[in-house]
């Protein structure tokens, strides 16, 4: 069932009783608060919500009967901001009228856990009215709690367009078996999760789907610390307790399930302000797609300001989209890569970052001297690794020579140098595609790009993107010195004139992870680049039979990524020891790209969310344990 949440003037708030389309709390105002309210509630209503203070009011309606109010809280935004606030605003139903006593938070209203002396009701949804002066303090409020982004587009609005919203909230039904939880409260260093999980645990790409499982999470550190089945007697004992501190607890039992977070392997958040567009080129070339559109794009983030601008941007996007760790390149500009650096710590998203490095073959305004290229990459890194973000393992710097024809030898010797000397990590593109391989060749190369990266050390603890052109044998290489690739099925599409064959590469044995390949691939989705490699390896294989299949793409997308990137102690998949990063996924409803039906198998709505889900089947997000977004 879905319910409204609407954007109220303070002019429409005052005219609400005739709001004709917005049936519930128009026909309640009508008609003067049918039981249990009076016309004299309506009217404090309204005063209420014309009132400075207020900037939000949560109406919450008995769904058997749904002209009856059970009450109303009216929320003001500063209390709404601050999270320790629990005391979030009056709770306006008899026999509390006008008192302060909302014990809950807004979260857990919107998610349908029920204030305590609402415990009793069966079935109840929440609607809101929000009375803001301004579309910008809209947009703050919304950030917060209501999934702004996921509403708005629901219904195609943008805050630009519209003054006036309507948007939908997920809602559910409550029952008497759901019982009451209370989110985390500040110091408290345990909280659970209970639901579906999914998850490849093993060498193999087998998903394991675990219902109703209950999940212990240390707060301080995100890592999970139990997780057994909420049958267990462990799990029974907590879950019997009224007072369990769920981080989460999903609502429909049959259809919600929770995914690892997924990690991207290979994004160019420069090129995040052109994705979609700039899909009619080849890579190479004078007029090709890096001369066009690429090297003009990222030279601008010279500019500290437009850095932040498409950095905040692409970092919410990918968190929105379920990707809770990145491998990102940056641009030439050490201050941008820095930003970038921010914004990752800022939305509480896990990165690796490199300061991009060229210095030939490339545009006069957008080059680096090899001295500036080496010093300003040993700046980065060192800036990086002194960062308690890196000592949590939430941030890594990563050596990053853009690829072998924008580098000389000098640099490619340097680089190799400092990853030895910081220990850090290595990431480049290889062998991408028919016009760069030749581009190299030309340069009077007579080895692999992958030969050419382990002459210079560039081979060590190393994610390279696409390998389209790899040999055998340089995939040979790689796995010997503990490389892995970041494959990109889509940007493979438009430049590579082919696909990897991800069987060559298990049969290999190197590590291989997903990546969107922003924006050579235009999609910031990792579920886009799943169903992609599946699709193309359905494509390649046709004649020669095994092509991967969803299980695989998500293994990919997951564990696979986790191992290419060396972070498989932290995150992958949900085995204890690691990190809660993850996607709790709602489809029940319908506003998504997911219908479940009678009949339908737990296999078969993990399928449908990884063949059909998209960010409006996600509910929440989480990286260490903390909500993003
Ligand atoms: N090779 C060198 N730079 C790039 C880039 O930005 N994108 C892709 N796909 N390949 C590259």
């Amino acid at each position: 069932m879905i319910t409204s949440l609407r954007l109220l003037t303070k002019e429409d708030v005052t005219s609400l009783a005739d709001a004709a389309n917005f049936p519930s709390i128009g026909e309640t105002l009508r008609n003067g608060f049918p039981y249990p309210y009076t016309v004299q509630h309506a009217e404090s209503f309204i005063d209420i919500a014309s009132s400075s203070d207020t900037d939000l009011i949560l109406a919450i309606v008995d769904t058997s009967s749904p002209t009856t109010i059970l009450g109303i809280i009216s929320l003001n935004q500063t209390k709404l901001n601050d999270p320790s606030v629990m005391e979030l605003g009056y709770w306006l139903s008899p026999p509390y009228w006008n008192q302060k006593i909302i014990t809950t938070s807004i979260s857990q209203i919107l998610r349908h856990e029920p204030p305590p002396h609402l415990r009793s009701q069966k079935m109840f949804r929440v609607e809101a009215l929000v009375q803001l002066d301004n579309l910008n303090s809209a947009k703050a409020l919304l950030k917060n709690d209501f999934k702004r982004d996921a509403l708005l587009r629901h219904h195609n609005y943008s805050v630009k367009e519209q003054r006036r919203l309507d948007c939908h909230l997920f809602s559910r039904n409550v029952s008497r078996s759901d019982s009451p939880v209370s989110t985390p409260k500040q110091g408290q260093n345990l909280a659970y999760v209970r639901g579906n999980f999914v998850h490849v645990n093993g060498p193999a790409a087998d998903i394991e789907i675990l219902m109703d499982h209950l999940m212990q999470i240390d707060l301080t550190t995100g890592t999970i610390e139990k997780f057994e089945p909420a049958s267990s007697a462990w799990a029974q004992t907590l879950t019997s307790k009224p007072s369990i501190p769920y981080l989460y607890k999903s609502i429909n039992p049959a259809s919600d399930f929770i995914t690892p977070g997924f990690i991207d392997c290979h994004v160019h958040a420069p090129q995040y302000s052109f994705a979609g567009t700039a899909t009619d080129r080849p890579l190479m070339g004078d007029d090709g797609w890096l001369a066009s559109y690429t090297f003009p794009s990222e030279r601008q983030l010279s500019d500290p300001r437009l850095a932040a601008k498409v950095y905040e941007k692409v970092v919410k996007r990918l968190l929105r989209e379920g990707t809770t760790t990145a491998c990102y390149f940056a641009t030439i500009h050490l201050e941008a890569s820095l930003i970038l650096a921010d914004m990752t710590e800022k939305y509480n998203q896990r990165a690796l970052i490199g300061k991009v490095c060229m210095d030939q073959n490339s545009p006069s305004d957008y080059i680096e001297t090899t001295e500036e290229s080496l010093s300003q990459t040993e700046a980065f890194i060192t800036e990086v690794q002194g960062r308690d973000s890196f000592k949590a393992g939430n941030l890594y710097p990563v050596v990053t020579p853009r690829f072998i024809p924008t580098c000389s030898k000098e640099l490619l010797s340097g680089l190799g140098r400092l990853a030895e000397k910081y220990d850090a990590r290595v990431q480049s593109h290889i062998s991408e595609s028919i016009d760069e391989v030749a581009f190299v060749k030309a340069l009077g190369y007579e080895e692999t790009d992958a030969e050419i990266f382990r002459r210079h050390s560039l081979l060590r603890n190393s994610v390279m993107a696409h390998a389209v052109w790899c040999s055998r044998e340089d995939l040979a290489l790689m796995k010997a010195h503990n490389s892995g690739i970041a494959c990109c099925p889509l940007s493979n599409v438009y430049f590579a004139s082919g696909i990897l064959d991800l069987n060559v590469c298990q049969e290999v044995g190197v590590n291989v992870g997903l990546g969107t390949g922003i924006s050579g691939g235009y999609s910031p989705s990792m579920m886009n680049s799943q169903r992609t490699a599946v699709v193309t390896s359905r494509v390649a294989n046709f004649s020669k039979g095994n092509p991967i299949d969803y299980k695989r793409a998500f293994f990919l997308a997951t564990l696979g990524s986790a191992r290419t990137l060396q972070l498989e102690h932290l995150v992958g998949n949900f085995a204890v020891g690691k990190r809660f990063d993850a996607v709790c996924w709602s489809v029940e409803g319908g506003g998504g790209g997911v219908d479940v039906f009678e009949g339908d198998t737990s296999e078969d709505i993990v399928q449908k969310i990884l063949t059909n889900g998209g960010r409006e089947d996600i509910a929440r997000v989480y990286v260490n344990g903390k909500e993003c977004v």
